[in-house]
């Protein structure tokens, strides 16, 4: 089955199977990037790596209007389940643990980065390995360069991955190509780059890095896709 990922800007994906939408790190309201709003998005389900405002974004908005249920870090889940209806979906798994619906899974494993939401509540960022459609795609989430990020392509053969490259608040291009290697993924999609200044970086020059290697480096334009 294909799979489609479309980048809506920043770390900000979606992910579509069979009908079925996947929404990602939703920060599209005050994302000079974003290549859509968040009212033009109906998602099945809601996956976070972590709750900083640039990838929690509009999730309570968006969950509201949708009932998608939400994937988080059971602290942060906790958080949002507060700010959502009685009854709302909200799945609070913590680091190794897996969401499964009916549309495929996701699991939460770790990323060293650091994580308080807006609202003020402490937790521990992740990355996400998704599984829908017969693909597994694993989103790092916001990672420094770490050697545990092979880990999951040891246990899943990996379809693709997403990686931030912007430096500043995550690792940098140089680091995020070293990070393609340990991860294994063939397809390799860059994010978290070119959004504000201070992670500005240059994306050809991280493409060709990683090519070399011989894995697809796949760069989206916010608004654009890729199938798998
Ligand atoms: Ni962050
Ligand atoms: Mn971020």
């Amino acid at each position: 089955m294909s799979v489609t990922i479309k980048f809506l800007g920043h770390a900000a994906f979606t992910i579509e199977a069979d009908g079925t939408t996947l929404l990602v790190d939703p920060f599209l309201s005050g994302n000079p990037k974003a290549a859509v709003a968040a009212a033009d998005l109906s998602p099945d389900a809601i996956l976070l790596t972590h709750g900083h405002g640039d990838h929690l974004g509009d999730t309570v908005d968006i969950a509201k209007r949708t009932g998608a249920p939400v994937v988080a870090i059971v602290e942060l889940a906790n958080e949002l389940a507060g700010d959502l209806p009685d009854g709302h979906p909200v799945s609070d798994i913590n680091l190794g643990g897996t969401a499964t619906f009916d549309w495929g899974w996701a699991r939460l494993v770790p990323a060293w980065h650091t994580a308080v939401s807006p609202s003020g509540t402490a937790h521990t960022p992740g990355g996400l390995v998704i599984n829908i459609g017969g693909k597994t795609i694993y989103h790092l989430g916001d990672t420094a360069l770490f050697s545990d990020l092979a880990l999951p392509g040891q246990r899943e053969r990996l379809d693709a991955a997403i990686i931030p490259i912007g430096g500043h608040y995550t690792m940098d291009r140089h680091d995020a190509a070293r990070a393609a290697s340990l991860v294994g993924a063939p397809v390799v999609i860059p994010c978290h780059y070119d959004t504000f200044p201070p992670i500005e970086t240059d994306v050809a020059a991280f493409a060709a890095e990683v090519d070399i290697t011989g894995k697809r480096t796949i760069v989206l334009e916010p608004g654009q896709e890729t199938e798998l």
